[in-house]
């Protein structure tokens, strides 16, 4: 029981398992309302510190994100600047690490400070208004995001079902993804679905997490077992949700969206590459204030995703990880870790 007083401090977090944190995942407290509190405080003060930043965004971009959780921004860049970035990103080779889920590999590149300095496009449009914007608004922190340039390969015959094909929501509290694809994303094509309006709590949807938080510590699923909830297409439509939209644009589309609510990559029947700029911004739900964020100092601005990589890299020399880095590659370049 040394570790209590740790357990207890994480409430004030956004720690999220029911099965690391036995506080959190402890029945008795949530049939008192535990997890239910924490969803709904963390609601309210994301609400109140977007109030705070809607300087960021453009007002539709307020209005879709209140109604659908996400926003989509189509023609984000005028084309002779899209085909710029998009050359100064797949021409290049660049230090990668891959993840292997399922039949799905994501290569991850890190966005770093040298890259942004040397490919004019691309730096521009990571730094700028409508990726930094929108992505602090709708994680309701203006804090500086990690970002990395993101290749997903599908192959549907090559392994078990991706875990990331199952409807989810990542976390308790308001998180945000954004991806700014630089190839088109088909229809077949396994493209984000998301369900609108899953961002925002109901009565119904209060009742099904208290559910959740009763069982979860003990879930078969470990993403679920870890705060990850997963949910069935029967469970979203019982809840009275609207039928998931599947997200299906050309390239250089942004989308950014609160992955609080309900979304899944959608199964794709034929192989896929997908290229993207990939960023993400989950900071404290309970900290009263916006900004005060350590990674804007001019030390570590634009420095995440490099200690993000250096961390992954010490890791993967004590032993094996689910994300080892494969050396320097195109972002097209076929996976290393099919090979494996
Ligand atoms: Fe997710």
């Amino acid at each position: 029981m040394i570790k209590t007083p740790l357990w207890l401090a994480q409430l004030a977090t956004g720690a999220k398992s029911f099965r690391n944190n036995p506080v959190i995942g402890s029945p008795w407290l949530n049939d008192k309302g535990l997890h239910i509190a924490r969803l709904r405080s963390a609601e309210s003060m994301a609400n109140s510190k977007r109030r705070r930043l809607t300087h960021l965004v453009d007002s539709e971009d307020v209005e879709s994100f209140a109604r659908d959780g996400y926003v989509v921004r189509r023609n984000a860049l005028p084309a002779d600047v899209f085909a710029r970035l998009r050359r100064q990103v797949e021409d290049h080779e660049f230090q990668a690490q891959e993840m292997l889920q399922g039949n799905a590999v994501t290569r991850f590149i890190p966005i770093t400070r040298a890259m942004m300095d040397t490919h004019a496009e691309l730096g521009a449009f990571v730094r700028g208004r409508m990726f930094q914007g929108l992505l602090r608004y709708v994680a309701a922190a203006n804090a500086d995001p990690i970002s990395f340039v993101h290749t997903v390969f599908g192959e549907p015959h090559r392994g078990p079902r991706d875990p990331q094909t199952l409807f989810h929501s990542d976390t308790f509290h308001a998180t945000a993804k954004a991806w700014f694809f630089l190839s088109d994303v088909a229809e077949d094509g396994g493209p984000l679905t998301y369900v609108p309006g899953s961002h925002r709590m109901t009565p119904a949807r209060l009742d099904w997490e208290r559910q959740q938080s009763l069982t979860a510590h003990g879930h078969a699923n470990k993403h679920h077992a870890h705060g990850s909830f997963r949910i069935s297409d029967d469970e979203i439509r019982e809840l009275g949700y609207p039928a998931p939209a599947r997200i299906a644009v050309p390239a250089n589309t942004l989308v950014v969206a609160d992955t609080h609510g309900f979304h899944a990559r959608a199964v794709s029947e034929k192989p896929t590459v997908r290229l993207s700029l990939y960023g993400s911004l989950r900071r404290n739900p309970f900290v009263p204030w916006t900004g005060l964020d350590p990674f804007s100092l001019p030390g570590l601005r634009d420095r995440q995703a490099e200690i993000h990589d250096a961390i992954n890299n010490w890791k993967a020399r004590r032993g094996p990880t689910g994300q080892p880095p494969v050396g320097l590659v195109k972002p097209l370049d076929p996976p290393r870790r099919w090979q494996i």
